[in-house]
C-alpha cells in the first residue's frame, strides 16, 4: 500500500513536531504556514522552539528529502492526500471561550483550492461542534463534485516528550463519518501502527462520531488539570493540618486506581493548554446548556490560581516581613526565582506559574532575579520588567531568599552548600517539591515546600 502524502497546516508546536515524526515514520509530509520567518527556520534545519531530541529529526527528515516546509497553501492542495489542521485555538478577550479564527480561515484558503479528493484532519484543540461546522465550512467553499471530506483526530502530546508521544501515542481517536475516511485517517497513522508491531506494542484504534473526538481531548485536558488541583487542594488542608502531602500522594497513588502521575503538588499547571481549555470547555458547555455539570472546573481554576499566591506568603513569613491590606511587603528584598518555563524541558512561558510568582513578588516590592535554563529569551518577553541573570549561580548570588519555581534538573540537583555561600540568607521555598529538604536543611537552609510541614 502506498502511504498518503501529508500537509500539516499551522507549523507552531504541534503543527512542527508533527510534520518531523511523520516523516521520520517515512511519510512525504509538507509543513505549511503563513509565517514566512517560521518556515524559513524550518527549512533550513533549526527548530523555532525547546524540545528534546526534535532538531536531530527535523535535520534527518530534510536530508531524506520526505520533509519540506512552505508557505503555499496551493502547494499543499496538490501535494497531500490528508490535509491536517495544526493552527492555534487562543483564548478571546474574555480569557474563556475560545478564538476560531486561525481554523476557519485555514479551512477557507485551502477548501478552494483542492483539486482532488482530500481528507482534512483537525486536530486542533476545539470547542465541542467545530467539526461539524468545519464540514460545513468545505462544503461551501470547495468543489463539490470533489468528495472531499473531514475527519476529527485530537493529539495528546506533552511539550517536553513531544516526540515520544507522536511516534509512540497510547491511543489514536478517530471521529469520521465515512469508511473512506476512516481507512484513510488509518492509512495516515499505519507507520505508527507499524513501529508498534515492531516493538510487541498495540496502539488502540478507537473511532468515535465527530463530538466524541472533540470531547476526548478537552476531557482528558480536564481531568488532568482536576487531579493536579485535587492534590494541590490536599496541600492547602496539609498546610494546616501539619502534614505532608508528598507523602500523602505517595500513600494515595499506590492505588492502581490513583495512580501516581499528575499528582504533584506544587505552583499548579501552566502552559498553553491547561488553562485556557478548562475555561474554553467551561464556556461551550454553557452556551449547550450544560453549564452546570462543569461548574467544578471553575473550582479547579480558583484552586490553581491560589497556589501562586501561596509563594508571596510564604516569602512574607520566611523574610519576616509585614502583611498589610494590599498583600506582603517586600520591598528591599532581594529574591532569585529559579525557573521561568511552565515545566522543565520547555522553553514555553505561556501562563507560567513560576512567572506569575515572579511577577507577582516583584509587585509586592522585592527585586527579582529571574534564571532558566532555557526560556530565557521568551521571558524577557513577556516579563521585561523583570530582571534576569545568566547562571544559578549569578542569580542566587546575594539574594535573601530562593525560590525554585520550575523542576528542572540543573536545580533539582544544585548543591545547597555550594548555593549557601554565595546567598545572603539561607531561606528556599521549594515551590515544587522538587528539593530534599533535609539535603538543604543540613546545609543551613530554612526550607519551605509546598504543603509540607515546617521543619
Ligand atoms: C497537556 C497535556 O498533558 C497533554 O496530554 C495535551 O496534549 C496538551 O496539554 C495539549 O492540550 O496540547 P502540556 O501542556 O505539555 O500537556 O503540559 P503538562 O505536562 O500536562 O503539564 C501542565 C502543567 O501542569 C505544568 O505547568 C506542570 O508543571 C503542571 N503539573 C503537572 C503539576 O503541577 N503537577 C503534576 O503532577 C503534573
Amino acid at each position: 500500500m502506498t502511504l498518503p502524502r501529508l500537509s500539516f497546516l499551522g507549523t507552531g508546536y504541534l503543527g512542527a513536531t508533527y510534520s518531523i515524526c511523520f516523516a521520520e515514520l517515512g511519510y512525504e509530509v509538507l509543513g505549511v504556514d503563513v509565517d514566512e520567518a517560521k518556515i524559513a527556520t524550518l527549512a533550513g534545519g533549526r527548530v523555532p522552539f525547546h524540545e528534546p531530541g526534535l532538531d536531530d529529526l527535523l535535520r534527518r527528515g530534510l536530508a531524506s528529502g520526505r520533509l519540506r516546509f512552505g508557505t503555499s497553501y496551493a502547494e499543499a492542495a496538490e501535494f497531500a492526500d490528508v490535509h491536517f489542521i495544526c493552527v492555534g485555538t487562543p483564548q478571546r478577550p474574555d480569557r474563556m471561550s475560545a478564538d476560531l479564527t486561525y481554523v476557519e480561515s485555514t479551512v477557507t484558503t485551502l477548501a478552494p483550492l483542492l483539486r482532488r479528493r482530500a481528507l482534512i484532519v483537525g486536530k486542533s484543540t476545539v470547542p465541542v461542534g467545530t467539526a461539524t461546522w468545519v464540514e460545513q465550512l468545505v462544503a461551501k467553499h470547495a468543489d463539490p463534485t470533489l468528495g472531499v471530506e473531514v475527519a476529527w483526530s485530537p493529539e495528546f502530546l506533552q511539550e517536553g516528550f513531544a516526540v515520544e508521544d507522536v511516534l509512540r501515542p497510547n491511543r489514536i481517536v478517530a471521529g469520521v463519518r465515512s469508511a473512506w475516511a476512516h481507512d484513510l485517517l488509518a492509512a495516515a497513522h499505519k507507520g505508527v501502527f507499524d513501529l508498534a508491531a515492531t516493538e510487541d506494542r498495540e496502539v488502540p484504534l478507537v473511532v468515535t462520531d465527530f463530538a466524541t473526538a472533540e470531547l476526548v481531548k478537552v476531557a482528558a485536558n480536564a481531568f488532568l488539570a482536576t487531579k493536579i488541583s485535587f492534590i494541590n487542594a490536599m496541600a492547602e488542608v496539609c498546610e494546616v493540618a501539619g502534614a505532608d502531602v508528598t507523602l500523602l500522594a505517595r500513600a494515595i497513588g499506590y492505588d492502581p486506581r490513583i495512580g501516581h502521575r499528575f499528582l504533584q503538588a506544587g505552583l499548579g499547571f501552566g502552559g498553553g493548554c491547561l488553562p485556557k481549555d478548562i475555561r474554553a470547555f467551561q464556556a461551550r458547555a454553557q452556551e449547550l446548556g450544560a453549564g452546570e455539570a462543569l461548574r467544578f472546573l471553575h473550582e479547579v481554576d480558583l484552586i490553581n490560581t491560589r497556589r501562586r499566591g501561596r509563594v508571596l506568603n510564604l516569602a512574607a513569613e520566611l523574610l519576616d516581613r509585614p502583611v498589610g491590606p494590599a498583600g506582603p511587603d517586600l520591598s528591599g528584598t532581594v529574591v532569585a526565582v529559579l525557573g521561568a518555563s511552565f515545566k522543565p524541558n520547555s522553553d514555553d512561558v505561556r501562563d507560567a506559574p513560576s512567572l506569575a510568582a515572579a511577577a507577582a513578588l516583584a509587585a509586592a516590592g522585592a527585586d527579582v532575579r529571574v534564571h532558566d535554563p532555557q526560556a530565557m529569551d521568551n521571558a524577557r518577553r513577556s516579563q521585561p520588567a523583570l530582571s534576569y541573570a545568566p547562571t544559578l549561580e549569578a542569580a542566587v548570588t546575594g539574594v535573601s531568599l530562593v525560590v525554585v519555581a520550575t523542576e528542572w534538573a540543573e536545580f533539582r540537583n544544585a548543591d545547597p552548600v555550594l548555593l549557601g555561600g554565595l546567598v545572603e540568607r539561607r531561606l528556599v521555598i521549594d515551590g515544587r517539591n522538587c528539593l530534599d529538604p533535609a539535603q538543604w536543611a543540613r546545609a543551613g537552609w530554612t526550607y519551605r515546600g509546598m504543603g509540607r510541614p515546617v521543619t
